[in-house]
């Protein structure tokens, strides 16, 4: 029997209640890596992603925007398509769950599991969670409260259609604790949704809705709609034909080979997803992948709290493969990453610019000088080069691995660490050296040859990263289509050893940080103001809670109570506000994202809470030496703020 060579991979479909930030690229970057790797290799590909377009939130959204709920999403769904195509993202299928083969799937699906008897009408008594849109039991309440956000619950009572989940529960756990499928990576989601959900009984789920009408419609009982998960979920087979006349693909690539998305969906893909499948009787994806999440000065990037980066300013200015790298890289495997601009403009120096771009530029400049641009093909190798050369060839197998079990990060580490072994090479081989000694002219050959076919090795191992700057690299070190595939990067000496080099652009060019921190801040300011605010949903779910820390972490911020004496606004930013405070000891200056809540007379005279010993930084040219902490609920924003009587420097525990 010959092995299965499709391959299938989806990203979440996501809400178009705003436009797409950051935190959806990194999973649609993944994604897109893994693609590309798997073509490189001969898979036959099916790369999905697409957008979830029903709901409340949108309906009410549409309404603010005096426009239907369609052409709310229209507009939206054609932001995240341009995002895509300026991060060179390679998906084949785009699925929307307006679309008309998705809306059949969906009723047909409906229709089947109720005729099956999966799907019950009933009443529902209970504690609700509206923002979250979920149904617990009394044990499953934490302190009375949602254990997803936090907030208060209802008891609710409504006619609705239930979906049997509770019977899956003894399947479920089988399917997830199974060490020999592997259902559910990162393992430490593995607990998590065993203990918190499984053991303490699974709940049937509310599968329609009669308060809202943009959704698809129950086809035998129409004043219901379809409710979230159900129609959501399905588009990973109904963007394959399954119960529709659209497309023919689910022989060929059903089972998925992996579902990718952050942690917290993992709970509606690792439980819901299955049991449905289950009940259809149709085979169970082979893996769901919950990574972390990128983090913005502290919580979850997101749109609904205003502290999105716009990835079309940062690939405006530093190229689309530099944004492609800074985030795979960044974000280690299952946990979050913060992300700064400061942190992403030194990648860029350090490992981009510095690194591989000096590697470059510094081994085709000395071809060119010391052959004339062509190699000869006399070599003398040397013991001396053993240990680097074997350092490169065992490089492919362990990056195929890790770029295959999305440890993208991890794979990208071992290529630098190639890279940088690269540059020791030169130093150690002193080429400049031998280039004076006329005897030395084959040794001086070999140097640069194992420079040269290791660059080459480098760059396919990085080209699903970094599609657009790989093939320039190959121009540069003379690289043919033959030693380029995937399977070349594990040949070594695959490049011609006569080879003519040429000298290219600059890879990556310098930068200048504080100039670029102060140009950014400008841009994503002016942006802000221009893009409609996203903080006015009261409905948007909290975050849940960070995890764990020791009292020890806690111990490191120091937190006072301070007094604004004075205050300005920033000139060249419209969010930013420039206080001088006491903080007991003296006056300091800090800058504060506050300006569209309060105005620098409002805040003269307050005392209010901020970190005191929080690293120094500039914004907009201004040095802030602090954080002054602040509260956030919907579009109420308030700084946390102290009576008169605190005196300045008071700290906080
Ligand atoms: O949840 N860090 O849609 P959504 C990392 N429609 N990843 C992030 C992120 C961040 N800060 N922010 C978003 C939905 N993501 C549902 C999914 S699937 C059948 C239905 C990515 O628009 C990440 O993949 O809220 C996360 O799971 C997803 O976007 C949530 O997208």
């Amino acid at each position: 029997m010959s092995e299965k060579n499709t391959f299938y991979i989806t990203t979440p479909i996501y809400y178009p209640s705003g436009n797409p930030h950051i935190g959806h690229c990194y999973t649609t970057l993944a994604c897109d890596v893994v693609s590309r790797l798997k073509r490189m290799q001969g898979f036959d590909v099916m790369f999905l992603t697409g957008t979830d377009e029903h709901g409340q939130k949108i309906e009410d959204k549409a309404a603010e925007a005096g426009v239907s709920p369609k052409e709310y999403v229209d507009e939206i769904v054609e932001n995240f398509k341009k995002l895509w195509s300026r991060l060179g993202i390679t998906y084949d299928r785009f699925v929307r769950t307006t679309d008309d083969y998705h809306v059949k799937t969906v009723q047909n699906i409906f229709e089947k599991l109720y005729k099956d008897g999966y799907i019950y009408k009933g009443n529902y008594q209970g504690k609700y969670c509206t923002p979250c849109e979920s149904f617990w039991t009394d044990s499953q309440l934490v302190d009375g409260k949602c254990p997803d956000c936090g907030r208060e619950v209802v008891d609710a009572s409504e006619e609705a259609y239930f979906f049997k989940m509770s019977e899956f529960g003894p399947r479920l756990e089988k399917l997830i604790t199974d060490g020999q499928l592997e259902f559910l990576e990162p393992k430490s989601r593995i607990n998590e949704m065993v203990n918190n959900f499984i053991k303490p009984g699974l709940q049937d789920l509310c599968v329609s809705r009669t308060t809202f009408k943009w959704g698809i419609p129950v086809t035998f009982d129409n004043k219901h709609i379809v409710y979230v998960w159900l129609d959501a979920l399905t588009n990973y087979i109904s963007a394959m034909g399954y119960m529709n006349d659209t497309y023919d693909d689910m022989p060929k690539y059903w089972p998925a080979d992996v579902h990718v998305m952050a942690k917290e969906i993992v709970r509606f893909h690792s439980l819901i997803w299955p049991s449905i499948l289950m009940a259809l009787g149709v085979e169970l994806p082979k893996k769901i992948y919950g990574h972390g999440w990128i983090t913005f000065g502290g919580g979850k990037m997101s749109k609904s709290s205003g502290n999105v980066v716009d990835p079309f300013i940062l690939t405006d200015r530093y190229g689309v493969d530099a944004l492609r790298y800074d985030l795979l890289r960044e974000m280690p495997f299952g946990s979050d990453c913060p992300y700064t601009n400061e942190m992403m403009l030194n990648r860029i120096n350090s490992d981009l610019a510095n690194d591989l771009g000096n590697l470059v530029s510094r081994t085709v400049a000395m071809v060119i000088k010391y052959f004339d641009g062509t190699l000869i093909e006399g070599r003398e190798a040397s013991s001396a080069d053993d240990e680097f050369i074997g350092m490169v060839n065992s490089l492919p197998d362990k990056v195929t691995s890790d770029f295959e079990t999305l440890h993208i990060s991890d794979g990208l580490e071992s290529i630098f660490k190639v890279i940088a072994r690269a540059n020791k090479y030169i130093d150690e081989n002193a080429p400049w050296v031998l280039a004076k000694d006329d005897s030395k002219k084959e040794r001086l050959a070999t140097v640069l040859y194992n420079l040269l076919d290791t660059i080459r090795r480098c760059a396919i191992l990085l080209s699903p990263v970094m599609p657009h700057t790989c093939p320039k690299i190959y121009e540069q070190i003379g690289a043919g289509e033959e030693c380029t595939t995937w399977a070349a990067a594990s040949v070594e000496g695959g490049l011609n050893s006569n080879v003519t080099v040429a000298k290219g652009e600059v890879l990556f060019p310098r930068l200048d940080i504080e100039k670029e921190l102060a140009e950014l801040a400008t841009l994503n300011s002016n942006n802000a103001e221009e893009a409609p605010s996203e903080d006015t949903n009261e409905e948007e779910a909290l975050l849940p809670f960070k995890d764990t820390c020791v009292f020890d972490d806690f111990e490191k911020i120091d937190i006072r109570a301070v007094k604004v004496i004075s205050c300005e606004a920033v000139k060249k930013s419209n969010k930013l506000l420039c206080l001088q405070v006491n903080d007991g000891f003296g006056t300091r200056q800090v800058l504060s994202g506050i300006a569209q809540y309060y105005t620098p007379e409002q805040m003269v005279g307050k005392t209010v809470a901020m970190i005191v010993n929080l690293a120094p930084r500039k914004m907009c040219g201004l040095e802030s030496c602090g954080m002054i902490l602040s509260v956030k609920d919907g579009n109420k924003y308030r700084v946390v703020e102290f009576g008169d009587d605190i005196k300045a420097g008071a700290d906080l525990s």
